[in-house]
Order: C-alpha cells, then sequence, then structure tokens
C-alpha cells in the first residue's frame, strides 16, 4: 500500500508564518515613562513596590562569578527550595521563563488544530496568545460584575477543550473564585481537561474564602497551579515562574521546555527571596493596608471600585466627557502617575491601579480627586 501525499502547498513569494499568527494582537506591557518626570510614579505593572529583598539581591550579586557556565537546567536547588516551601512533590514542578512561558508551554503540549482552550472574558493575555500560537481557538465566557463565573465557563467546554484557565486573583479584575466554586469548576469539567490555575497574586490574598488551587493540585490528575516570582517575591526582571503539574504532565511540558531557561541568578536570587520571610510579610502587609485604604477612597469620590485580593484595584471612570478613564489616564500622567489603561482587555471605561507606598496611594488620590473636582 502507498503512503498517502502529504497536502499540497501553493509556495508564496515569502516566508510566512503558520495561519493565524498575525492575527494575534500583540501582549501590550504597563507605561513606564511619563513626560517631564526622569522617574515617574509607576503604578501600571502591578510589580512589587518596596523593590526586592536584600537577601536576594546578593545572592544575584554573587551568581555574577557564574556567568561563563550553564545553569542547572533543571534548577534542582530551586526545586527543592518551593517543594520545602510549599510542602510539594519537587519533580512534579516545572520551572519557566516567568510564569509566561510555562503557560506558552502548556498551550503547546495540549493544543492541535481544532482544539479550544476557555478562558474568562477579562482573562490574562498569555494564555490567549500561546493558545493561538498553538492553533487552538480561544473561549472567553462572560464575567458577569467582572467575576469568572463558574457556569459560564462550563457552558463554553465541548469536546475538543483541551485547557480552561483561571486567574486566582484576577488580573486585571482582582477578584477570585471562591473555594466552593474552584472545586464545583473542578468537578464540572471531563477528566482530560486540564484546569490551570493561575495562581500569580494569590499571595496578596487575605479573604477566608480564597483559594490558590495547591489542594486540588496535590490530589487531582488534571489540575495545574502556575505561580510566579515576579510580584509578591519582587522579581520579575529575573523572570521565574513554575507550574506544579500531575506528573505525566510534568513529564510533557519538560520534554519541550528550552533545557536552561532558568538563568543562575535567576535561580539563586529566587531561592533566597523564598527564604527572606520578613520581605514578603512586609510586601503583604503594606498591599492589605493600602488596598482598603484606596479602595474605600477611590470609592468616596464616586469612582467604581471593583473589589480587589491583588496588588491592584480596578476602579471604573464615568463616560462623561471630561472624566472618562483615558482623560484620567492622561491627567495623572501630567503628574508624574503612571496607572494601566485596560482597553485592549475590553475594559475602555477602567483604569487599573497597583498598589502603591504611602505617599504614592496618597497622591493618587488627591490627584484624582483634583480630576474629578475640576
Ligand atoms: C495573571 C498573571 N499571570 C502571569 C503573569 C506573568 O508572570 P511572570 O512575570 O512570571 O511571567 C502575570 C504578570 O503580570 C499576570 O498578571
Amino acid at each position: 500500500m502507498s503512503e498517502p501525499s502529504p497536502p499540497t502547498r501553493v509556495r508564496p513569494k515569502r516566508p510566512e508564518p503558520k495561519p493565524g499568527i498575525l492575527d494575534i494582537t500583540p501582549y501590550k506591557p504597563g507605561k513606564s515613562k511619563a513626560e517631564g518626570f526622569a522617574r515617574p510614579i509607576k503604578l501600571s505593572a502591578n510589580e512589587n513596590i518596596l523593590g526586592s529583598s536584600d537577601k536576594a539581591r546578593a545572592a544575584y550579586v554573587a551568581a555574577a562569578e557564574r556567568m561563563n557556565v550553564y545553569p542547572d537546567g533543571r534548577a534542582d536547588a530551586l526545586r527543592q527550595a518551593v517543594a520545602d516551601h510549599f510542602r510539594l512533590e519537587p519533580e512534579r514542578l516545572v520551572f519557566g521563563d516567568g510564569t509566561d512561558e510555562v503557560l506558552h508551554l502548556l498551550n503547546q503540549a495540549f493544543l492541535e488544530l481544532g482544539d479550544n482552550i476557555v478562558m474568562g472574558q477579562y482573562g490574562f493575555g498569555a494564555y490567549s496568545i500561546g493558545a493561538r500560537a498553538s492553533q487552538g481557538e480561544v473561549r472567553m465566557a462572560p464575567e458577569p460584575d467582572y467575576r469568572l463565573s463558574v457556569e459560564a465557563l462550563l457552558k463554553l467546554v465541548d469536546e475538543r477543550t483541551r485547557l480552561v484557565f483561571v486567574t486566582q486573583p484576577g488580573n486585571p479584575t482582582g477578584t477570585f473564585l471562591t473555594r466552593e466554586d474552584l472545586n464545583a469548576l473542578h468537578q464540572g469539567l471531563p477528566p482530560d481537561v486540564v484546569l490551570v490555575i493561575d495562581a500569580a497574586y494569590a499571595e496578596f490574598a487575605d479573604d477566608p474564602r480564597f483559594d490558590e488551587g495547591l489542594d486540588l493540585a496535590r490530589s487531582a490528575q488534571n489540575v495545574v497551579v502556575t505561580h510566579t516570582f515576579s510580584k509578591i517575591y519582587g522579581l520579575a526582571a529575573l523572570r521565574v515562574g513554575w507550574a506544579y503539574c500531575p506528573a505525566h504532565i510534568a513529564d510533557a511540558v519538560d520534554r519541550i521546555r528550552p533545557p536552561f531557561n532558568t538563568s543562575i541568578a535567576a535561580q539563586d536570587a529566587a531561592i533566597a527571596a523564598l527564604a527572606d520571610e520578613d520581605f514578603k510579610r512586609r510586601s503583604f502587609e503594606l498591599v492589605v493596608r493600602w488596598r482598603a485604604w484606596l479602595q474605600q477612597q477611590l470609592g468616596g469620590l464616586g469612582l467604581d471600585v471593583v473589589p480587589s485580593q491583588a496588588n491592584f484595584v480596578l476602579v471604573g471612570f464615568p463616560q462623561a466627557p471630561g472624566r472618562t478613564a483615558a482623560e484620567a489616564e492622561a491627567f495623572l500622567a501630567r503628574k508624574g502617575l503612571i496607572v494601566r489603561g485596560v482597553a485592549n482587555y475590553g475594559l475602555p471605561d477602567h483604569l487599573r491601579i497597583t498598589i502603591g507606598l504611602e505617599e504614592h496611594n496618597r497622591a493618587l488620590v488627591v490627584a484624582l480627586s483634583e480630576f474629578l473636582g475640576g
């Protein structure tokens, strides 16, 4: 019997990416410049406003002695440190060049043409970019009141769904699924669908109903929890994220992981950051204290504040000319305060504002009260 011949292809005049790639809207990072300000107050990227741990910095500097050698591709020391810290099985961890890479790898490992992912309508852009790059269809469930709905997510799942992504708490919404909702979502999914719980901001949550999903991931065969060193650990520049996976998923993802995807400096700094409980506690306390204050103050100005469990708040502005979110963003920039417009998330009437230091938060409220009063 002869082999079936491969489909023919008309040669284009220049190299063309595969279908769908040029339909992807590129990820747009938060602004970091405000005209006329050498050091503007950057509240646009949900970074750690306290900087990073001194111990992590020392580890990073010390790593300069080993710039000529390749890192440990398995990140064994970091693997053990994360496993000990979070009480996880080391072999089930996958490390990435930021969570971004881990999310891409999950999409790559599971999707082929015709498959789909399900996520919330305001879900993080990396899920959909990664899925489209792997030729997957992206299905977005409505988020009434800026919250994920288990029912709406499950409604979109069909036999070609391979991954469901939830952000816990959400970016840019700051809202979360309760432990009961998370369990209900998991129970409603067929066993071959991977539930990815992105816990990038989980360390900032203080609501007793919040659950980052690690207990579920410890026992279920189809739950992955991702975490990052970019937020509470203050290492966004170094790019370290990880996923806790069922063993067979860790095995699959590790096969396509670039072999040296986390650097020596990043691994060492992450180990030191993990051990610096004091820095982590101060970061948490700062966010919890000023998040409550900011929500109350901005609500007092008549703005529509979405209750947040993350290190930022999503704030709705009136549609009236002179008071819109876009005008507020420009007004704040003229005062040296950079916040994040989220029109690209489908939220043109909102701004996302990272919780700052006391003086930042106070300056922001003064500026917004001037903006709204003017
Ligand atoms: C929801 C969410 N997930 C993941 C990430 C990516 O984190 P990392 O810096 O580890 O790539 C971010 C970064 O902003 C995020 O907001």
